[in-house]
């Protein structure tokens, strides 16, 4: 068995100002030592604004804490005013990218071509997606759940070299658990997690399938980390609200611990 080292991510959203980003960035350093860090890998996706002061904070303080963004454009620059570019993200030393978050797709008609579009621009300078996926609630009541993320997950991979699927994350993100409080059960979001493991086993082979990792979004929070980590196909957590306080996200790195 492949063993897939967990991911914990916290996706800030449009929250906290670059002042606010460098003390929570401190508090979550001073809160994590080498032994999380080698146990998980931890990523924190501030808004643009505060992408630089975060990563001066990390360097200056040789925290392990791993760089991600929350979107990007697809090309590498041009005329497209209010966009950030890949490159500039790269330049930064991010790691990952947000794509195809469902904030995006429904708020700001974000479709499966951009997100492909997107994917393959992050890959294209070296950095890693973290490609979402997930079902609305009406979805889920009519019994399309698996079509639905198979769907996401096939635009997505399509034609994709086999080097660059294998540097793609997932996280899969029921969309009436997001900020809800109401987190799909352990068992749940590891069948379809399962499911979107075993359509891309298909197509690109059990290697690939089994190196895959696969976080669930949510309404993580510390009280529910574990029980979603105990499940064999969930691989780490894409964390909204409750990576906002660094304690909080301090107590989900540290799941296995509590
Ligand atoms: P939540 O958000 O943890 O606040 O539900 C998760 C996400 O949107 O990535």
């Amino acid at each position: 068995m492949t063993v897939r080292k967990p991911m914990m991510a916290g996706n800030w959203k449009m929250n906290h100002t670059h002042l606010e980003a460098i003390q929570v960035v401190q508090k979550l350093g001073f809160r994590l030592d080498a032994k999380d860090y080698e146990r998980v890998d931890v990523v924190v996706c501030p808004p643009f604004t505060a992408l630089r002061s975060v990563q001066t904070t990390i360097d200056g303080d040789r925290l392990q804490i791993q760089l991600g963004a929350q979107n990007c454009h697809w090309e590498m620059s041009g005329a497209y005013t209010g966009e950030i570019s890949p490159l500039m993200l790269a330049k930064l030393t991010v790691k990952y990218v947000i794509v195809g978050h469902s904030e995006r797709r429904q708020l700001f008609g974000e479709t499966d071509e951009m997100v492909a579009k997107k994917l393959r621009a992050v890959l294209a300078t070296g950095m890693a997606p973290i490609l979402c996926v997930g079902e609305t609630l009406e979805e889920r009541e009519q019994g399309t759940t698996d079509a639905k993320v198979k769907g996401q997950i096939e635009a997505a991979f399509a034609g994709l070299p086999m080097d660059d699927a294998a540097r793609c994350i997932v996280a899969y993100e029921p969309i009436w658990a997001i900020g809800t409080g109401r987190s799909a059960g352990p068992e749940d979001a590891n069948n379809t997690i399962k499911v979107i493991r075993d359509h891309l086993r298909i197509g690109l082979g059990d290697e690939f399938a089994d190196a895959l990792r696969i976080l669930y979004g949510g309404s993580v929070k510390p009280g529910n980390v574990a029980e979603l980590m105990a499940m064999p196909e969930i691989d780490g957590g894409l964390v909204g609200a409750a990576c906002l306080d660094p304690d909080d996200f301090g107590r989900i790195v540290q799941y296995s611990a509590g």
